[in-house]
């Protein structure tokens, strides 16, 4: 069986991706993770038995550990999932975005350019490093703008978005400079299992549950193109299996929506589960906007339906359904993801910014 190092593997996106690997048994798959803050072993339980799953507790950026990675697995891929992921924490605090999404995705990406190096020709064609990035780097668009399509223009608004267009670029460069097969996507907001309750979807069914107001930045009127994240993940591995190396491939989910429609839906599928406490849009709260935010994303993703074949399977609406329902059949989940930790965010960024939540 090939072996594929997965990095980020105990996030949000990484966990789904490495439990869809392991359930297709497509690899054996590394998982290098430093569990931060965002990464949870919890999310890993699938595969808690799997000889075929190894997790290493590791930075991305510790150059030692991910050299030896690579001469011990000689892994036929990397999928770098690995990154510091919420912009409003980007804007508390900007320098962990440089040292995990620059100056680790560079170091990775320098290891994996001396291994694959000394390959014999046919594994060396045969290599592939998979970057996984965001459609914010290329920045907001106006109402009636077009989607974003590989072309656009980088035009990264936040810290976040800034540190993942930098890693683009060097991932970009050692295709150009050395030759090395490298294939970047851009995805679009995703939405699913595993997600941590930073993030507007899982906070928002949390506090409904709970009673709490359901902070709304600005005017709810940003507009993000929704993905189930199960849908990326496919796209990811259609991505590695047929993507033309040096290449990027925009992934969208084909379902723009502004923020305060996302609240809304959440809020009436939950009346219909627990009506005695309808309508959880009573608890909608307008706060202080976040600073810079972008307007409109929204992502063309005619290449990677036309040269790959890939295009989104789950509807809006189903996505969204058995979103709740995952998030009320794992309530263990939750409460252990919404740690200590996590309150002092909460407090952070939603007390000490003026937002009075
Ligand atoms: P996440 O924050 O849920 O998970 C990130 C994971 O990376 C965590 O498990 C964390 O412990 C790990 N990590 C952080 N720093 C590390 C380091 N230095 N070394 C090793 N591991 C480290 O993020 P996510 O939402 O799963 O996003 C995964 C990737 O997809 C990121 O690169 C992100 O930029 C990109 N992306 C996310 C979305 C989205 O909507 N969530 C959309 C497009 C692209
Ligand atoms: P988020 O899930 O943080 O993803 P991103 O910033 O990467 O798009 O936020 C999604 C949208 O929801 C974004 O426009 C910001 C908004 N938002 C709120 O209105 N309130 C909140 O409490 C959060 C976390 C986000």
């Amino acid at each position: 069986m090939q072996t594929w190092l997965v990095t980020g593997g105990a996030g949000f996106i990484g966990a789904n991706f490495v439990l869809a690997a392991r359930r297709l048994g497509l690899a054996r798959v590394i998982n290098l993770d430093l569990l931060t803050y965002a990464g949870h072993p919890e999310n890993l339980d699938g595969v808690k038995a799997d000889p075929d799953h190894v997790f290493v507790h590791g930075d991305i950026g510790d150059e030692a550990l991910v050299t030896k990675l690579f001469a011990v697995h000689k892994p036929v891929a990397v999928l770098n999932f690995a990154a510091e992921s919420h912009v409003d924490r980007s804007i508390l605090g900007p320098q962990a975005f440089i040292q995990t999404n620059i100056v680790g995705t560079h170091t990775l990406l320098a290891a994996a350019r001396s291994y694959w190096q000394g390959l014999e020709a046919a594994a060396k064609s045969a290599f592939r490093f998979l970057h996984v990035s965001t459609d914010e780097v290329y920045g907001s668009l106006g109402p009636q703008d077009p989607a974003f399509t590989e072309e656009h223009q980088y035009q990264p608004n936040s810290p976040y978005a800034a540190s993942k267009a930098a890693a683009d670029h060097l991932v970009r460069a050692y295709h150009h400079t050395y030759g090395m097969p490298v294939l970047t996507t851009n995805c679009s907001n995703n939405y699913g299992p595993y997600q941590h309750p930073e993030k507007l979807i899982p906070l928002i069914i949390q506090n409904a549950r709970a009673g709490k107001s359901l902070p709304i930045y600005g005017d709810g009127q940003q507009v993000r193109d929704w993905l189930y994240v199960e849908d990326h993940c496919t796209a990811i591995r259609t991505v590695l299996e047929k993507g033309r190396p040096g290449e990027t491939y925009n992934i969208g989910g084909n379902a723009e929506k502004p923020n305060l429609e996302i609240v809304q839906t959440i809020c009436q599928l939950l009346d219909a589960r627990f009506p005695d406490k309808a309508p959880h849009a009573k608890l909608i709260q307008h706060v202080t906007d976040r600073p810079g935010h972008d307007r409109r994303y929204a992502i063309n993703a005619s290449k990677i339906k036309r040269e790959l074949g890939w295009q989104p399977a789950m509807t809006f609406a189903q996505g969204m359904a058995s979103t709740v329902q995952w998030y009320l059949d794992n309530d263990a989940w939750s409460r252990a993801v919404s740690n200590p930790q996590h309150q002092e965010w909460l407090k952070k960024n939603y007390q000490q910014q003026g937002r009075n939540l």
